[in-house]
């Protein structure tokens, strides 16, 4: 069978299309998540509610103090929760996750 080259390069580049497409909306559900399951503690921009921050404990995600943590020691705390920090081990899967933790990586560089 002879490669058609030019159809060869049609099935890479929608390959790449969709590779793309995919990783844009996991980012977008990144933050899609964080707005509506994690802003009502942390804030919009992460930098905690205000009323969450007095009475939880809720400390700034962009700050250096949490950026500091490494993607291993976020993951878990999302996973497993932490004091006040519910665990969302149950309803979120480890791509979910990751997405948080890169969420959390872009906060610090808004
Ligand atoms: C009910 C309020 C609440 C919600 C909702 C919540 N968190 Fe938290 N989160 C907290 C509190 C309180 C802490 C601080 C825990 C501690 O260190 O005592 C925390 C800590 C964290 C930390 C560790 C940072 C640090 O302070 O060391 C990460 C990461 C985090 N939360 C991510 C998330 C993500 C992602 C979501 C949404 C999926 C979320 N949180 C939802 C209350 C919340």
């Amino acid at each position: 069978m002879k490669i058609n080259a030019s159809r060869f390069c049609f099935a890479v580049a929608i390959l790449i299309l969709l590779g793309v497409s995919a990783s844009s909306s996991l980012a977008q559900d990144a933050a899609a998540t964080y707005k509506t399951k994690c802003a009502g503690c942390h804030g919009a921009d992460g930098k905690g509610n205000p009323t969450m921050v007095k009475s939880l404990g809720v400390r700034d995600l962009s700050s250096s103090e949490v950026q500091k943590e490494t993607d291993a020691e976020l993951t878990g705390i999302i996973q497993n929760g932490k004091n006040k920090m519910p665990s969302y081990a149950k309803s979120f899967n480890t791509d979910q996750i990751k997405g948080m933790v890169a969420y959390i990586r872009d906060l610090a560089k808004k």
